[in-house]
């Protein structure tokens, strides 16, 4: 998951290097008394910090200099280099940094420096009183995102984080990936130590549900009888997969994925296992599909499109991933369907009875927005928010797979079930919470992996009358925009992330519907793309 330090990688910084061969991205890797360091060039000005992102590690130097921020080339983390901050999710850990002299048409990276500057709060909360308790319910991406950046911005009042879950927040994405495959270590698992919320005094309740919560006490109530009041409120609750409706869905050997208990109920059950049956060729199934063939089981994937993802990427893209499914040896089951599970049988609609140990279902999520109906807050296809994630009743917040926004760039009513676009969310009602005032406006992004192949995925496009290939899918080594009337709604990519940074830029620049003053029209009945 992190890239392994080298730090000897270009030349030695602290020696000196010529402005007039500086490349022309901006950013040159080197090395500074053994440790990875990164100059970046923004306006006339250099800047050194980390060389890798504190996310996963990429290398930024493959990234892009915007302003003087650096985004990072793998999921869009985004870093000011003028102090190593992460601006953006997913990262959350500043970078360090060095000072920068420029002599004789030389840049020589000298000392490091104290981390003391990025104590302070990066985006400052509004001066004027605070709310003295703010509650999040649910520990994923966006509860755990919006606490961090309450606390990095310095609210100092009590903050209380319930979630079902029984872990602490983890690293979500990971669970269909490395950690179901069997080659990520569990201490990669966890967002953060248990030491990191006590630290911050963010108190953290796992295991617990919310059952109710009540707008005019302002208190919520849990399943075992607690009802903790709160000034400010997010709902940050995410999505439940489906469940089968099919006979035999109830079995042991059944199962989705969603949290690091359901993942680790998946591995507990494949130890005596050779064969198991994926149900769904959607972005859950098909990279469950690609751990379990790590750990060398037989894997049939059985779904009732034609072609996987097709409906996201594209014929031509959705075409590639299947092939390189098969040629890792799974078995596509397409155009077909599961009607039943009789112990180790499952029936297909067309074709043999397969013989499988395990059955992991992906067909797809609902977001659970049941509080928020009970308490009278408008439900529409998602919790409705304002352009600043507030929802129908003023003081509570709704972020991540949940929250349907208001999407300027499209003119439409979006919600959508991203890594990225949660924590994003969850970072802006935490300041809006403060009284920001901050519109979430971020383009939506997410990645998938498929063995050694990632594809980065910018924007959002449910239709589209243009794709426009750059490269070859097969060589892995592409991009796909797709377009309406000539205008870029979406770009996926492989091994092109600086194509898919600059995508991204081109379409924060292009708010043209809402700015044009149309107003926000509903979107179709189902608003979901993307990762599950
Ligand atoms: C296996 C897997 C792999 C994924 N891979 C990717 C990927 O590669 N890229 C990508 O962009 N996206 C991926 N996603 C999607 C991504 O994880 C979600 O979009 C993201 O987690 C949504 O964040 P959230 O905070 O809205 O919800 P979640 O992260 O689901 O968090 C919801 C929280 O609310 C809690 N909760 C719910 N109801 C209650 C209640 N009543 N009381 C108390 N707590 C409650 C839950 O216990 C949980 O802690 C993946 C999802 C899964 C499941
Ligand atoms: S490695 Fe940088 S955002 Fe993930």
């Amino acid at each position: 998951m992190t890239a392994a330090p080298d730090p000897h990688k270009g030349p030695d910084l602290a020696l000196g290097v010529s402005i007039a061969a500086f490349p022309a991205s901006g950013l040159l890797e080197g090395h500074v008394g053994g440790e990875k360091v990164l100059v970046a060039r923004s306006g006339g000005e250099y800047f050194a910090v980390t060389a890798n992102c504190s996310h996963y590690g990429a290398p930024l130097a493959d990234g892009l200099v915007v302003g003087d921020t650096v985004r990072c080339p793998w999921h869009h983390a985004c870093f000011s280099v003028r102090n190593g901050r992460a601006l953006r999710a997913p990262a959350f850990d500043a970078l360090a940094c060095w000072t920068v002299e420029c002599r004789d048409g030389e840049v020589f990276v000298t000392g490091k420096k104290s981390t003391a500057a990025q104590r302070g709060p990066d985006r400052p909360h509004p001066a004027g009183a605070q709310p003295s308790r703010i509650l999040i319910i649910g520990g994923g991406a966006a509860g755990f995102a919006a606490a961090e950046a309450l606390r990095r911005g310095g609210y100092q009042g009590k903050l209380l984080m319930i979630s079902q879950d029984a872990a602490a927040p983890v690293d979500r994405p990971n669970l269909s990936k490395d950690y179901l495959a069997g080659t990520a270590p569990e201490e990669w698992m966890p967002l953060k130590s248990a030491d990191w919320y006590h630290e911050r005094g963010i108190e953290l309740r796992l295991g617990a549900t919310v059952v109710n919560v009540d707008p005019r006490a302002r208190r919520i109530a849990l399943s075992d009888g607690n009802s903790p009041s709160y000034d400010r409120l997010l709902l940050a609750t995410g999505a439940e997969p489906i469940r089968l409706a099919i006979p035999g869905a109830d079995q042991s050997n059944v199962h989705t994925l969603r949290s690091l208990e359901d993942c680790r109920g998946i591995i507990a059950n494949l130890q005596s296992a050779r064969r198991v049956a994926v149900i769904g060729a959607s972005f859950i199934g098909l990279e469950v599909a690609a751990a379990l063939r790590a750990r060398n089981l037989e894997v049939h994937v059985i779904a009732p499109e034609k072609r996987p993802l097709e409906r996201v990427f594209g014929a031509e893209l959705g075409d590639f991933i299947r092939r390189l499914h098969e040629e890792h040896g799974v078995v596509f089951h397409l155009a077909n369907a599961v009607t039943a599970i009789e112990g180790k049988r499952v029936r297909l609609k067309d074709g043999p009875d397969l013989e499988a140990d395990l059955v992991v279902a992906g067909i797809g999520v609902r977001p659970r927005t049941e509080l928020a109906e009970k308490a009278g807050l408008r439900v529409d296809h998602g919790i409705c928010v304002s352009e600043c994630l507030e929802t129908s009743v003023p003081g509570i917040y709704a972020a991540g797979d949940i929250a349907r926004w208001p999407d300027r760039r499209s003119g439409q009513q979006r919600r959508v079930e991203h890594w990225v676009v949660a924590e994003r969310q969850g970072q802006t009602a935490a300041r809006n919470m403060l009284g920001a005032g901050e519109r979430y406006e971020d383009v939506p992004f997410f990645w998938s992996q498929h063995y050694d192949v990632p594809i980065n995925y910018v924007g959002h496009a449910e239709a589209w009358d243009e794709l426009a290939i750059e490269g070859d899918i097969a060589s892995r080594d592409c991009m796909l925009r797709y377009k309406r009337g000539g205008r870029l709604l979406a770009a996926a990519s492989i091994h092109r992330d600086v194509q898919n940074l600059q995508a991204e830029i081109a379409m924060e620049r292009d708010l043209a519907p809402a700015e044009a003053g149309h107003a926000i029209a509903p979107d179709r009945a189902d608003g979901r793309t993307g990762a599950t």
